[in-house]
Order: C-alpha cells, then sequence, then structure tokens
C-alpha cells in the first residue's frame, strides 16, 4: 500500500499506516508477537478481523493490556512457555535510529518487549515520521526498568556514573509500576553516542531489570509518513 494524502496526515493517521501495513507480514500458521502502545493498538483490529476471516495465528502479547485488547478482538493468545519461538514480532517505539536501534518503553512494557523481541525471528517496528532521528536520547528518555528494593540508591548510581537525570516513573502520586510489579526510572541523557556500550554499562549495575535500548534487535521498520509509507531494512 502507499498512499499520497496532500499532506493533510496527522500523526495518527501515519500510525495506522504503518501498522495496515505491517499486517502484511502476519501469514498463516504464524506465532505472532504483539507489541504495546497506541501504534500496536491499530495494528490489533486488523489482525482481529483477518482472524475472523479465518486466518490462523496465536498471539503473544507482550504486556496485560495487549492481551486483553487481542482477546477483546478475537485474536487467540498464548505463552512463551507453549511457544518459546516467535516467527514475527510487531512492536511501536519511541525513537529509531539510523542503525535501527530503538529507545522503548513510553507505555511501561520495555522488558517483555525485549523477552519477546529476542525470542523472535523476525522484529517489525511500526512508527510515524516522528520517531526518527539521528542520535538517540535526541527527544526521549530511555526508560529503566529497576526493582522497587533499593530503587533510590540505583537512581543515584545512574546519575552520578552516566550524568544524566533519572526521574522515577509516576502513576499520580504513587510509583507506576510495570506488569512485572517493578518501577521505571526515565533517563534523560544528551543523546547517546554508544547505545551497545551504554545498554552494557546500565546492565552491570545491581537493581536494574532491563533498559528501554533495543540495540541490534530490529530486521525491519515501517515508517508512516506524509508522503506515505517508508520502510527501512538493517
Ligand atoms: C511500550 O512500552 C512502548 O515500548 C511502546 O511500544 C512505544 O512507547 C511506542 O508507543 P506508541 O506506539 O504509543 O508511540
Amino acid at each position: 500500500m502507499y498512499y499520497r494524502t496532500g499532506g493533510t496526515l496527522d500523526r495518527e493517521d501515519m500510525k495506522k499506516m504503518a501498522a495496515e501495513k505491517a499486517a502484511d507480514y502476519i501469514k498463516d500458521g504464524m506465532i505472532v508477537g504483539l507489541g504495546t502502545g497506541s501504534t500496536v493498538e491499530h495494528l490489533l483490529p486488523k489482525i482481529g478481523e483477518a482472524v475472523k476471516n479465518g486466518l490462523d495465528i496465536t498471539g503473544i502479547p507482550t504486556s496485560h493490556k495487549t492481551k486483553k485488547l487481542a482477546e477483546s478482538y478475537g485474536i487467540p493468545i498464548s505463552t512463551l512457555t507453549e511457544h518459546p519461538e516467535i516467527d514475527v514480532t510487531i512492536d511501536g517505539a519511541d525513537e529509531v535510529d539510523p542503525q535501527l536501534n530503538l529507545i522503548k518503553g513510553a507505555g511501561g512494557a520495555l522488558t517483555r518487549e525485549k523477552v519477546v523481541a529476542y525470542a523472535s525471528k523476525k522484529e517489525i517496528i511500526i512508527v510515524d515520521e516522528t520517531k526518527l532521528v539521528q542520535q538517540l536520547g535526541s527527544y526521549s528518555p530511555v526508560p529503566i526498568e529497576v526493582i522497587p528494593f533499593g530503587w533510590y540508591p540505583t537512581k543515584l548510581i545512574i546519575e552520578d556514573r552516566f550524568s544524566c537525570m533519572a526521574e522515577l516513573r509516576k502513576d499520580e502520586d504513587k510509583p507506576y509500576t510495570s506488569d512485572n510489579m517493578n518501577y521505571i526510572l526515565d533517563c534523560e541523557f544528551d543523546g547517546i553516542g554508544d547505545p551497545r556500550e551504554l545498554e552494557r554499562n546500565l546492565k552491570e549495575i545491581p537493581g536494574i531489570v532491563e533498559t528501554g535500548l533495543f540495540v541490534d534487535l530490529v530486521d525491519t521498520v515501517i515508517v508512516g509518513t506524509r508522503e506515505g509509507i517508508k520502510i527501512l531494512e538493517r
């Protein structure tokens, strides 16, 4: 699909365009990783419709929210224990750099999203054009999932070691908790020169469960732009 709209597309239209294109990659009999976020929410009804028309797939959701939505659209759902290998996963992102590395986790599902990405033969990312950046960390903080025990010294160590601001994510006046019952520190870096090295160094700190840096995990990025669909391949 490729269409022009005379420049009247808003971000939601561009996300929807990318999500609908991604549906073409889902084939009969596949185990499909289902990402989390507003872009993926455009994809789920489309898969649900295809399932109603006879498509036989099994979805592996990356969050409680996606699981509920997928079930509401009639998509059969299973687990990584039943299906440890996924054929294709489709997920969103907060930032995508020219090497197709990502920042993810604004929706809090980064750890499950990364486990699912790692178990996938193919990882497809769907974004609107505003998510493309020259360098990760240009606009989005890096979400870091930490266990609640000792979250405060963990935050201080991160700030000290990486000269960044680490803010505890809140849900109204309480700490936000992930589906894994952990906290999230949103860490603002002034541009990230080497995402792989940053990730490696962060993961050495006890208490950090996972980071929202996705390095060398993505095969294809489908971008909804004002001019139509653009597909980036690694
Ligand atoms: C969920 O935790 C995130 O990784 C999302 O996939 C990411 O934030 C993109 O979300 P949107 O599609 O809502 O922009």
